[in-house]
């Protein structure tokens, strides 16, 4: 198992990322998008939520006063689970039974999307509510494998065609920060400890200027990560 991944230090630093952190920019932007998420298509109080491909989740606590019971699905390597997932990625859960399936990171690392969203479809009631996040560009990371990466329209395409209504669309940092970020990914590494704390601490202070050139209506064609809002039909 990767302790790493899946341990509550990691929720923590995904949430409050500290200063010197190389995603720093990027973690806070995520939180936030979820937190829009939550605050505009989450009104009220709202059954069972699922978490499918959960890791350390790191949101639960945004969810806190938005649901009864929150539910953690992960592969079996992950202690934290309620609900493990078969060899296939399946979740082992009843149909129609959940209000709200969220998928924050995951996508780009299942396998067969395909399975995944029909699996988030079966287990969502009629007009439950999908809420997933994933990237467009971004570097290489396995967890514990890195398959796909998303074009606005092909994610919006993928979620549709497998049952889903998108009713909100979202992108988080533009090409100028993006292009950045990847600049740095691409030095960080190779630099000893000191030296490559304070280019991170700089680079993430430009990277969260370059992306106040980007128009929001950009972003959500093309950006770093995604969120699609849909609505499950049956
Ligand atoms: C980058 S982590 C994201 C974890 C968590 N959702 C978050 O936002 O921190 C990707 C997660 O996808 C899970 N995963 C990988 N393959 C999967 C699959 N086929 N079905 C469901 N989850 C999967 C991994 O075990 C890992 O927990």
């Amino acid at each position: 198992m990767n302790e790493y991944r899946h341990n509550s230090s990691e929720a923590i630093q995904r949430t409050q990322p500290g200063w010197f952190h190389p995603r720093r920019y990027y973690l806070n932007m995520l939180r936030k998008l979820i937190e829009y998420a939550i605050e505009k298509h989450i009104p009220n109080k709202n059954g069972i939520l699922v978490d499918y491909g959960c890791g350390s989740m790191p949101y639960k606590t945004l969810f806190e006063t938005k649901i009864n019971s929150y539910l953690g699905a992960d592969l079996s390597d992950n202690p934290a689970i309620d609900i493990k997932l078969d060899a296939q990625g399946k979740l082992n859960y009843a149909d129609s039974a959940a209000d709200i399936l969220l998928s924050t990171q995951v996508l780009e690392h299942v396998d067969d999307p395909e399975l995944y969203l029909q699996e988030s479809h079966r287990i969502l009631k009629n007009d439950g509510l999908l809420l997933l996040t994933t990237h467009g560009y971004w570097m290489f990371h396995p967890d514990p494998n890195d398959f796909w990466r998303w074009t606005s329209s092909g994610l919006k395409k993928v979620v549709e065609r497998n049952g889903f209504e998108v009713v909100d669309f979202r992108g988080i940092i533009g090409r100028p920060a993006m292009g950045l970020q990847l600049f740095q990914d691409g030095l960080m590494f190779n630099l000893p400890s000191p030296i490559k704390q304070i280019f991170i601490f700089i680079m993430q202070i430009f990277i969260h200027l370059f992306d106040k050139v980007t128009k929001q209506e950009t972003k959500n064609t093309d950006a770093c990560t995604f969120l699609v809002v849909a609505r499950a039909k049956k």
